[in-house]
């Protein structure tokens, strides 16, 4: 449909400049870049589960598919709000740490991630969640990150800034006594260290999630989503994260768009009452974050 669309431009140009090619070219060349930005799809026949099962012109039902699509989960977290589902308390992420030690939790993390190149603290201001939930460091048994790290700009959510890995290395020289695991979609990443495993995930993919459990033995404290950052990836690994994760240990989804907050307002309401979860604010993005209790 694009080349369709680029050479129908590209014939008009050549109408009008007749026979200096080497102009028509240009432009014909400019078309086809500017429409490479663009995908030109369908909308009803894209997204089956958003249009309006009426009759209608293209146009309106269009319309009213794209607005279903960003309405539905705004309107099923006021509805979960109405039902009398409590949502999920937002937190200033400075707050998030409770007393002195997991203050000065937080700063000792903070230089652990500094050093070894991760953005978790530098960019991002993650290390007042962090220091707070691993503030007993030689309690901590295991940590499982999705998202190694990769330069790899073939891969969706390369890294622009920081090292691959550093995350890992971070959390393995903080927590004197843990095992540190990390799963990336892209294997020329994957590495072992000391005190540092790890393995294949596709976010997208459960199966992966199937193998990765039966690599990583037991429960965990931490289980950290810092991979594809889309709603569906999020969603599965939180799926993974809840039946992995140790009676008072957590699950952090990381870098979601503070656009998005309806979306994890929804999924607050579903969670039982054995899990609480707090939506953690953030300068650059918002973090759900969730405590089994029971
Ligand atoms: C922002 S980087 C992780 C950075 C690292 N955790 C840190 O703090 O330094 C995101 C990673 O997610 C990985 N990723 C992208 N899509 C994925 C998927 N579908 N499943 C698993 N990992 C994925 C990328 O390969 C990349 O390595």
């Amino acid at each position: 449909m694009r080349d369709t669309v680029a050479s129908t431009e590209s014939r008009s140009l050549s109408k009008s400049y007749g026979s200096h090619f080497a102009v028509v070219d240009h432009y014909a060349r400019a078309a086809q870049r500017r429409l490479s930005n663009f995908s030109v799809m369908n909308v009803l026949r894209t997204f089956p589960q958003f249009i309006p099962c009426s009759e209608g012109s293209y146009k309106a039902r269009a319309k009213l598919t794209v607005d279903a699509i960003n309405q539905t989960l705004p309107l099923l977290s006021d509805l979960a709000a109405y039902v009398g589902r409590p949502p999920a308390p937002v937190m200033e992420i400075a707050d998030f740490p409770a007393n002195d030690e997991q203050r000065q939790a937080a700063s000792a993390l903070k230089e652990r991630l500094d050093a070894q190149g991760s953005d978790k603290s530098s960019h991002h201001s993650y290390h007042h969640l962090y220091g707070a939930i691993l503030a007993d460091r030689q309690a901590i048994r295991s940590v499982i990150e999705i998202g190694i790290g990769t330069h790899h700009s073939d891969t969706v959510s390369y890294m622009v800034r920081g090292e691959a890995g550093g995350s890992l290395r971070a959390f393995r020289d903080f927590l004197p006594f843990a095992q540190i695991y990390g799963a990336d979609i892209d294997r020329r990443v994957l590495f072992q260290e000391e005190r540092i495993q790890t393995f294949f995930v596709d976010q997208t993919d459960p199966a992966t999630f199937e193998q990765l459990a039966g690599s990583v033995a037991g429960e965990c404290d931490l289980i950290i989503d810092d991979g594809l950052h889309s709603p569906h990836a999020n969603i599965q690994t939180l799926i993974f994260g809840l039946k992995k994760v140790r009676l008072g240990g957590w699950v952090v989804v990381e870098d979601i768009g503070h656009e998005a907050l309806p979306v994890w307002q929804v999924v607050n309401a579903l969670l039982p009452a054995r899990y609480q979860s707090y939506i953690v604010h953030e300068q650059h993005a918002l973090l759900f974050a969730v405590k089994r209790l029971e």
